[in-house]
């Protein structure tokens, strides 16, 4: 099984991920299916893709001649039978999982036996919608970040009843498009949205606790953390509707489990509809004219915001491994690539040294004696026997 230049790609849904991955799958020279069933969305898909290949040729990033072909790669639809020839399809529809197992009963019916479906997917597990397939081993999640052009990172998410063969001859695709791949187990969040959850909710947590405000823990953050974006900035950024309804979705997949527990703060937040940039008001105040508060540039202060959250995000990315989610490097991968983490988190446990993030660990749990606090124990272990991450 091979897919090569000449495989015909279906993309499914053309919203913000389906236009960007029907862009990179034009980019890397594929006669590209671009399918909605709304017009008006294959309309602004589009336009939206023609703005973003014209500021390429203005950047003299690309070529005139370049954008003329990728574009002309992609046939934009609202016929479902124009993806009969595809050879490999990428559904990117909304997130609802009886939408999406209909498509694919429709899709399956539709294709050639050889054509692999996946699904970009990022809360659904891939078993619930391969049940919707009579040859479920040719299906699989194919989860890109957004924008998907500019985000390098694609989790491969073999189902329970993938065929070895056809994570292969995906990962080898994608390999052919310049992604950097991971492997991930069919669990809540795959890798990055499991492990990144901590840095929303350890940061919400220290807010509700009054210890510091969202300015000042985004200052800390991003000057003493290197991260790129601070985590309030980040949620106003995703919308918080989105980001608390992620959070809603793992904590009940994971049964509860306090690590991954929902904010007050952000419940009501969306409550009120302060869903952050995108309606002029989240943790920050986007009207014009409005001036927000500073941050407390307090170093110690700031430490400790930041070795709190840090030991959190490496105790989650410890449990990934512990778990089999993924490999130490995978992992690492999935959250330089996925996310833009200055670091890979359990490379940075490496360096900081473990007994260090396992005392901030232990520190948290006998001072709030909650199982959030829990150190994994692959970390204890690795303390104990003076093992490293990365070996
Ligand atoms: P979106 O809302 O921008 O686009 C969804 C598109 O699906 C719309 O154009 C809609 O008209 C179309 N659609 C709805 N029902 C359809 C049907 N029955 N047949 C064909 N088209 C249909 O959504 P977005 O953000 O692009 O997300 C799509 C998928 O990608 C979801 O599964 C989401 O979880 C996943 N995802 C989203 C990311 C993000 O940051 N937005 C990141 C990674 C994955």
């Amino acid at each position: 099984m091979i897919l090569d230049k000449s495989t015909i790609v279906g993309v499914i849904g053309a919203g913000t991920m389906g236009t960007g991955i029907a862009q990179i799958a034009s980019t890397y020279g594929h006669t590209v299916i671009l399918y909605d069933i709304s017009n008006e969305q294959l309309n602004q898909s589009k336009k939206a893709l023609s703005k973003i290949l014209e500021r390429q040729v203005e950047k003299n990033r690309m070529t005139q001649n370049e954008i003329d072909g990728i574009m002309e790669r992609i046939r934009f639809t609202s016929e479902l039978s124009d993806c009969a020839d595809c050879g490999f399809i990428i559904e990117a529809v909304v997130e609802d999982l009886s939408v999406k197992k209909e498509l694919f009963q429709k899709l399956e019916n539709l294709v050639s036996e050889d054509c692999i479906l996946s699904s970009n997917t990022s809360s659904l597990s891939i078993a619930s919608i391969s049940s919707a397939f009579e040859s479920p081993e040719r299906f699989l999640g194919v989860h890109f970040f957004n924008p998907a052009p500019l985000m390098k990172l694609v989790e491969i998410i073999p189902g329970i009843s993938t065929s070895n063969n056809v994570s292969q001859t995906v990962k080898e695709l994608m390999d052919s498009w310049q992604k950097v791949t991971v492997l991930a187990k069919d669990t809540p969040g795959f890798i990055v949205n499991r492990v990144a959850r901590p840095f929303y909710g350890e940061a919400l947590r220290l807010y509700e606790e009054g210890i510091a405000d969202a300015a000042t823990i985004d200052w800390a953050m991003k000057e003493l953390g290197g991260f790129k974006m601070g985590p309030f900035e980040l949620m106003d950024l995703i919308g918080h509707d989105v980001n608390y309804k992620v959070t809603e979705s793992v904590f009940k997949d994971f049964y509860y489990d306090p690590r991954f527990k929902p904010s007050f703060v952000q419940k009501r937040m969306v409550e009120a509809g302060r869903l952050g940039k995108k309606s002029g008001i989240g943790f920050y105040d986007y009207r014009e004219g409005v001036k927000n508060p500073e941050p407390v540039t307090d170093r110690k202060l700031g430490d400790k915001i930041f070795n709190r959250i840090l030991a959190m995000l490496i105790n989650e990315a410890a449990d990934a491994v512990f778990m089999n989610i993924a490999t130490a490097k995978e992992v690492d991968l999935a959250m330089v690539y996925g996310v833009n983490y200055p670091k890979g988190l359990l490379k940075w446990a490496d360096e900081i040294g473990l007994s260090f993030i396992l005392d901030a660990m232990s520190a948290l749990q006998i001072e709030y004696r909650e199982d959030r606090y829990r150190p994994n124990p692959l970390l204890k272990k690795n303390v104990r026997n003076g093992d490293l991450f990365h070996g």
